[in-house]
């Protein structure tokens, strides 16, 4: 751009024209900016819900060559040229556009030598470039990248590029991969303890080079659109991550028994083959929450119907499980069978809920049951008929949804680009929503489970955009039982969390390929505080329940569940306290140690909250591992032993031991254990605290009702001090208080403490 020629604000817009064009900059919050080229346009956005600015005091001021907008948390200086960079409070730089020019990856590659490679069947990587929508920024020497969701790979993005076109491929994944199911185009940067975000909220399909072009910068580019992301300061990634959350919303409070162990297989096909589960899980007392049925259980792959050769009685099967503790959770895909006589078909013909051709007519692609057609859920008219659909599975009793397919997938190649989609209530093209397309499914069920049960939905989905974290919990998709799959879910879910989705696992064991007993039972180690705990598997693969693999296993995989079902408090407490801070429950150590050069790579621990320290063998044939504990005093969760942070140490990891550590001092919730989550007849608690010191806020509610949005929770301070432990209800407002709650404090005897109900207090 050529030189300011003016400068106008108004209610938070700060317009700035130059010569030849506009630069635009609102502030959204002292937080967030978001700056848009062109002329102003505010536009509809499906990652944020409702208007996001808020007041918020700014100051524009116009130097000789910029403009500079002050808010109560960053800078950001615009100049003469046209570029935007970003500084924090203290004015120290943030972010800054990358100014010089940029210069082609070099591959080295003639014409005739690319043919040959072609011919033999390489795929050569193919960037998306040249765009109206390109966003340049340096990139310094020791800066780290994460988010952009669950893209292959490990924790730190930077030197790598990325597509975002959600893509259902189920070959296995490796790092070269530049596209999976989700689209989150939001980065955060870590540098020199400082961290920033970006948030690109366009729908289109777009690439990140983060450094692979060049180690002096990184770039956005979409074909379409215009210049148009949010800049967000904050202190650290926490503060990052709160203010991009409220942008685009936070995981909401599950229903507590959504944090159980969850067995899956495709297909568990018939009435017989779920009670064998289920009776096999209590038999061999493995604590479970949730049998998944996959795709079999429905007729021909018809979605909303159900096998009744298979499944003669359905509801009354599903009332016995629940009794034992077991709720079901069945897989709906968004392709329709085309059939006619089929009343989902029939209807959604009917009233031209379908995506069509140009023609007008109903366009057909397939998936699981052949020829199928797509609802077009970008209509709110599609989301409601949808949502009401749920309502089958809701009065059987089905108690969640889980959503596949929906990048969407269709079996006869690509559907192309300009099969018409809704954009609201706008005729559209699939190029343009197709990465919406499993967001606005997933909010179609989350609004029908919520209607129709009153309770917190359980949805899950593969396919999500930024934001999509409000109606639905993801899983990573068609992985395999392979070592480094199992190595790339820490990774995997540490980014998720950073992009705002709390809540979310992976296929325990491998999706795909054959486990092998020592990769099942490392699995369950590293997976046991994944927010969704679910062990799936493919059709045709090795049978992969616990109990398949011999007692060794059998007994080690019992361990983890049980050590799971005492910590679920815990997670659950990291949950509502996500809801106000919208930080995840699995975190990169990263996250907390912002100036820990070693925490910012580390690709094998993982934080579970703050005081939680995991480090899972993920190598086979591994008997010991180097564990590094960021900064502080440590002590290991098994044995109490103490150990001091900033530095590694040795640990000893036999095939049933997973390294794990708690802050010294932290405290712990530890439930007693019970074969499933039941929050009607919790009446005791325990507490174990690492020290003899230390606080904790608890909290409790119903677990399933949205009742406590109306204050039906109650919040528990715990507090240790030279060993003597003191329980005081800070919020009264769920009526069952535990009766009792023990505290053991780390060289002390337990001390049981009741509840007195005239006083309203704990007393020892
Ligand atoms: C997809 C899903 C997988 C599921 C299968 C059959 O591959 O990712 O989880 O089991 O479809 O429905």
């Amino acid at each position: 751009m050529q030189s300011i020629k003016s400068v106008e604000h108004k209610d938070q817009l700060v317009t700035i024209t130059y010569a030849d064009g506009q630069l635009n900059l609102q502030v959204v919050t002292p937080q967030i900016v978001r700056v848009q080229r062109g002329p102003w346009q505010a536009g509809h956005s499906y990652a944020i819900a409702g208007d996001k600015v808020q007041q918020a005091p700014y100051q524009v001021d116009r130097g000789s060559q910029e403009v500079v907008v002050t808010t109560a948390e960053l800078k950001v200086v615009v100049d003469d040229a046209g570029f935007v960079d970003l500084f924090d409070a203290t004015g120290a730089l943030l972010v800054a556009d990358f100014r010089g020019p940029r210069h082609a990856l070099a591959r080295d590659l003639s014409k005739q030598q690319a043919a040959l490679a072609v011919a033999e069947g390489h795929d050569l990587a193919k960037a998306e470039v040249g765009s109206a929508n390109e966003v340049v920024k340096v990139l310094h020497d020791h800066e780290h990248l994460y988010g952009l969701g669950d893209k292959a790979g490990f924790m730190d993005k930077r030197g790598y590029e990325y597509d975002m076109w959600n893509t259902d491929n189920p070959a296995p994944q490796l790092e070269n991969r530049t596209r999976l199911y989700k689209t989150v185009p939001f980065l955060i940067g870590q540098n020199a303890g400082r961290a920033y975000g970006l948030f690109f909220d366009n729908i289109e399909r777009s690439h990140f080079d983060l450094g692979k072009e060049s180690s002096d910068y990184y770039y956005y580019t979409s074909k379409v659109g215009v210049v148009d992301y949010y800049l967000i300061a904050g202190a650290g990634i926490p503060g990052v991550l709160e203010a991009y959350t409220y942008l685009t919303g936070r995981t909401p409070l599950p229903q507590k028994w959504t944090l159980g162990y969850q067995q899956s297989r495709w297909s568990y096909g018939t009435e017989a083959q779920v009670d064998y589960i289920a009776d096999h899980m209590r038999e061999y007392r493995l604590p479970c929450d949730v049998i998944h049925l996959d795709i079999d259980y429905m007729d021909g792959y018809r979605v909303f119907t159900v096998d009744h050769d298979h499944f003669p009685r359905f509801a009354s099967q599903l009332a016995d499980l629940a009794k034992k503790g077991i709720k079901v959770v069945t897989i709906i895909d968004p392709g329709v069978k085309e059939d006619p006589g089929y009343h989902v078909y029939d209807e959604g013909v009917a009233q031209g809920l379908f995506a069509t051709n140009t023609d007008g007519s109903v366009y057909v692609n397939a998936v699981w049951p052949g020829d199928a057609v797509y609802p077009d859920f970008g209509r709110a008219k599609v989301r409601d008929w949808w949502a009401n659909n749920v309502k089958f599975l809701t009065e059987k009793g089905v108690a969640g949804v889980w959503n596949d397919m929906n990048e969407p997938a269709s079996f006869k190649g690509e559907i192309p680009d300009d099969i018409v989609f809704s954009d609201g209530d706008q005729p559209s093209t699939h190029a343009r929503m197709h990465n919406v397309y499993g967001h606005n499914m997933s909010r179609a069920t989350y609004e029908g489970l919520r209607e129709q049960t009153g309770k917190r939905p359980f949805v899950i989905s593969r396919a999500v955009y930024a934001g999509s974290q409000k109606y639905t919990t993801v899983w990573t998709g068609d992985n395999h039982s392979l070592w480094v799959h199992l190595q790339w879910s820490v990774p995997l879910l540490c980014n998720l969390g950073l992009s705002g989705f709390a809540f979310a696992g992976t296929d325990i064991g491998g999706f795909g390929s054959d486990t092998t007993p020592e990769l099942l039972t490392r699995w369950i180690e590293a997976a046991i505080f994944s927010p969704l705990l679910r062990n799936h598997s493919a059709i045709g693969t090795r049978a992969q329940e616990p109990w398949q693999f011999g007692k060794q296993t059998l007994d080690t995989y019992r361990k983890y569940l049980e050590l799971r079902y005492h910590l679920i408090d815990y997670l659950y407490d990291l949950f509502e306290a996500g809801t106000r801070t919208g930080l995840p429950i699995m975190r990169p150590l990263a996250m907390h140690y912002p100036n820990d050069e070693r925490a910012a790579t580390i690709n094998d621990e993982f934080l579970v909250g703050e005081d939680l320290l995991a480090a899972p063998v993920l190598t086979p044939n591994t008997a010991e591992r180097l564990v590094y504990l960021p900064a502080g005093e440590w002590r290991d969760f098994w044995t109490g032993q103490a150990y001091a942070g900033g530095r590694s140490h040795v640990i000893a990891a036999p095939l049933d031991a997973l390294p794990l550590f708690v802050r010294a001092n932290g405290i712990l919730p530890w439930r007693p254990l019970t074969q499933y989550v039941d929050v009607a007849s919790e009446t005791t608690l325990g507490f174990k605290c690492f020290g003899n010191a230390g606080t904790y806020t608890h909290y409790q509610d119903d677990g399933e009702s949205f009742a406590y949005e109306n204050g039906a929770f109650n919040r528990y301070l715990v507090e240790v001090k030279n060993g003597a432990a003191t329980v005081t209800l800070t919020h009264a407002g769920y009526a069952k208080p535990y009766e009792t709650i023990t505290v053991e404090v780390a060289d002390g005897a337990a001390q049981t403490l009741t509840y007195d109900a005239a006083t309203g207090s704990y007393r020892g």
